[in-house]
Parts: structure tokens; C-alpha cells; sequence
């Protein structure tokens, strides 16, 4: 035996840590919260255990309890009292979010980063007005769209004025990030001239940028009420098929302004993680998102897997990959655990 390279000698227990290429700090992450407008009590999300909606009152004390774990942001996601057509309750002064930013910001040192989409917001669930062929449709309550759908869906240019009426809300509520989820095109610029004009020019905006058209959303649709009530969002969400085409959504925001890139879901693409910390010097979030916090804690909960390991292991590979942030419903329990 004349082995020269041995690896194993820097997996020794001291010199381990020494070598390690990736480290993981509770600063990393970013923990989604819900807030519903509709309850006096906080609600269980079932299939996201340990998750729950708060009431508007509760909020503060949600996000208390996040600064604990370590983790100093979140991302706020709302539960609206009423939904319409466009989903107007989510540019309200008086809207679930605004309220709960004013009352997070006024008492806690948490960085509230505010999600900018109308699925919550809009009855038909989504992700902005629809083209009016298909309103009149639906309206009419016309059971079978057929082929329609694959050709109508949201109104791409009118849903950024709305979009651009939610941000500078959040903005003036308080919010210290916008981050736009709808995959519209033109999203970040019509939200940075926005912002700009109403003198928010140093709120950053985080852009969902390579979002891709995942079942792994199942549970968040239900945590946040926002299921498509017809059709799905494939005419504006990416083809999990496509990653160059990642690299071409994620060029045009940063041509519209956008400081933060994030791709999501976190582990299914990893690799579209790489190839966007690679080309480009903007940071990086990942979104681990609902689908993959519920798998492991469905194997955890029937004794195939050790939830806490996954889920440090999931969040190491996620950086591993290239992501400076992580959106992950792991951030309390793996704060905790750092
Ligand atoms: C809203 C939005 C969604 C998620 C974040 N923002 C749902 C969707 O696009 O259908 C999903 C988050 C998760 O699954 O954890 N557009």
C-alpha cells in the first residue's frame, strides 16, 4: 500500500471544522410568518407541523419569538379579512399586512421583508387581475374554460399597477424589504419606480426571480388560502423543465433593479442556485419551500429520518450551492439548534 492521498486524515475530529467550506449561522435565514386577518386565535397549519396562522394581535409576539431562535428576519405573508376580483385588500392602508408591519416594526428590532402578491388577495386565487376575456368567462361562471386557459390567464400589465400600489403600502407601513413573488413581467421595475417616487428609494427590493411552477407549494396554498381556483400559475411561473431560461429571468431583474435574486424552491434546484451565484455577484436567496419542510416531517414523523439532521443537511447543501440567504420554516428550530 503506497496511498499518498489519504482524505480522511482532515476528517479527524479537531481538524474537521478547520477545513469545513461552508458554514451556517442563524443571520442566514429568513423564517415565514403568517398572519390572518380572519381569526381571533392562532390556527394550526396542518400540513406544515409546528406552523400556525397568528391573529394581527398575535404578530408581535410571533416574530418575539423568531428573534429568539437567533433568526433577525421574516417574511410576512397575509391572510386578508375579504377577497375581490383584484385583490384590493392588499394595497389597504388598513390591510392585514400593513397593520401587522406597523406593529412588528414599532416593537421589535425585526427585519420585516414583505412578500408582494395578490393570490391571497384575489377570490379566483390568482396571482393578479385576469384578462378580461377570461374575467367575463368566469364571471359568467362558465364551468368549462377548456383551451382557453392555456392562452388567458392574469393580466400581466394591469397586475403591476397593483403591485406597485402593494409595495409602497408595505413601504409606508414600515416594511425594511419588497419581495415580489407573482413572476410578472416587469415586476421589479414598475416596483423600484414606485418605491423611488414615494421616497422609498432605500428600501431593497428581493425579487422572486427564478420561480418556478412547483407541487412542492401544496402546503403553502393552504397555510396562506391562495389556491388557484381554476387552471394553475404555468402561464407565469417557470417550466421545471428550463434553467437557462432562469438565467434569462433573473438578467432582466437585474436590469430592473433588483438587490436580492432569489430561486425557489431551494433543493429541487440546486443547481439553478449554482449557475445564478456563479453568473452573478448580486446575493442569493434560496426558498426551501413548504413541500420541503412537510416531506421531512412527514418521514420524521413516521421514524424514517432524524428531522433535526435533514433539515441542518438540507440548509448546508442549499448553501453549499451557492445561497447567501435561506427562506426556510426550519430557521426557528435550526437557529435554535446553532
Ligand atoms: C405567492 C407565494 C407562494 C409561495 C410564496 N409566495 C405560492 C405560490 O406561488 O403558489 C410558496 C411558498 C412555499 O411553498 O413555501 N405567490
Amino acid at each position: 500500500m503506497n496511498l499518498t492521498n489519504r482524505p480522511r486524515r482532515l476528517r479527524q475530529d479537531r481538524v474537521r471544522d478547520l477545513v469545513s467550506e461552508t458554514t451556517l449561522e442563524p443571520t442566514d435565514l429568513i423564517a415565514p410568518v403568517f398572519v390572518d386577518a380572519t381569526t381571533d386565535e392562532r390556527i394550526q397549519i396542518e400540513s406544515m407541523p409546528g406552523h400556525e396562522r397568528v391573529p394581527i394581535d398575535e404578530s408581535v409576539d410571533r416574530v418575539e419569538g423568531v428573534l429568539e431562535t437567533g433568526v433577525e428576519a421574516v417574511m410576512l405573508f397575509g391572510i386578508p379579512s375579504s377577497k375581490d376580483s383584484a385583490g384590493s385588500r392588499a394595497w389597504a392602508d388598513d390591510g392585514v399586512i400593513q397593520d401587522a408591519v406597523r406593529r412588528i416594526t414599532a416593537e421589535t428590532d425585526a427585519y420585516v421583508i414583505t412578500d408582494v402578491c395578490l393570490c391571497e388577495y384575489t377570490e379566483h386565487g390568482h396571482c393578479g387581475p385576469l384578462e378580461p376575456g377570461l374575467a367575463d368567462e368566469k364571471g359568467g361562471g362558465t364551468a368549462d374554460h377548456g383551451s382557453r386557459e392555456s392562452t388567458l390567464t392574469v393580466d400581466n400589465d394591469a397586475t403591476l399597477e397593483s403591485l406597485e400600489k402593494i409595495a409602497v403600502s408595505h413601504a409606508e407601513a414600515g416594511s425594511d424589504m419588497i419581495a415580489p413573488s407573482g413572476m410578472m413581467d416587469g415586476m421589479v421595475a414598475a416596483i423600484r419606480r414606485g418605491l423611488d417616487r414615494a421616497g422609498f428609494e432605500h428600501v431593497p427590493i428581493m425579487s422572486y426571480a427564478a420561480k418556478y411552477q412547483s407541487a412542492f407549494y401544496g402546503p403553502f396554498r393552504d397555510a396562506a388560502d391562495g389556491a388557484p381556483e381554476f387552471g394553475g400559475r404555468r402561464h407565469y411561473q417557470m417550466d421545471p423543465a428550463n434553467a437557462r431560461e432562469a438565467m434569462r429571468e433573473v438578467e432582466l431583474d437585474v436590469d430592473q433593479g433588483a438587490d436580492v435574486l432569489m430561486v425557489k424552491p431551494a433543493l429541487p434546484y440546486l443547481d439553478v442556485v449554482r449557475d445564478v451565484s456563479r453568473e452573478f455577484d448580486h446575493p442569493v436567496a434560496a426558498y426551501n419551500v413548504s413541500g420541503e419542510y412537510a416531506m421531512l416531517c412527514a418521514a420524521a414523523d413516521k421514524g424514517w429520518l432524524d428531522l433535526e439532521e435533514v433539515a441542518l443537511e438540507s440548509l448546508v447543501s442549499i448553501k453549499r450551492a451557492g445561497a447567501d440567504l435561506i427562506l426556510t420554516y426550519f430557521a426557528e428550530d435550526v437557529g435554535r439548534s446553532l
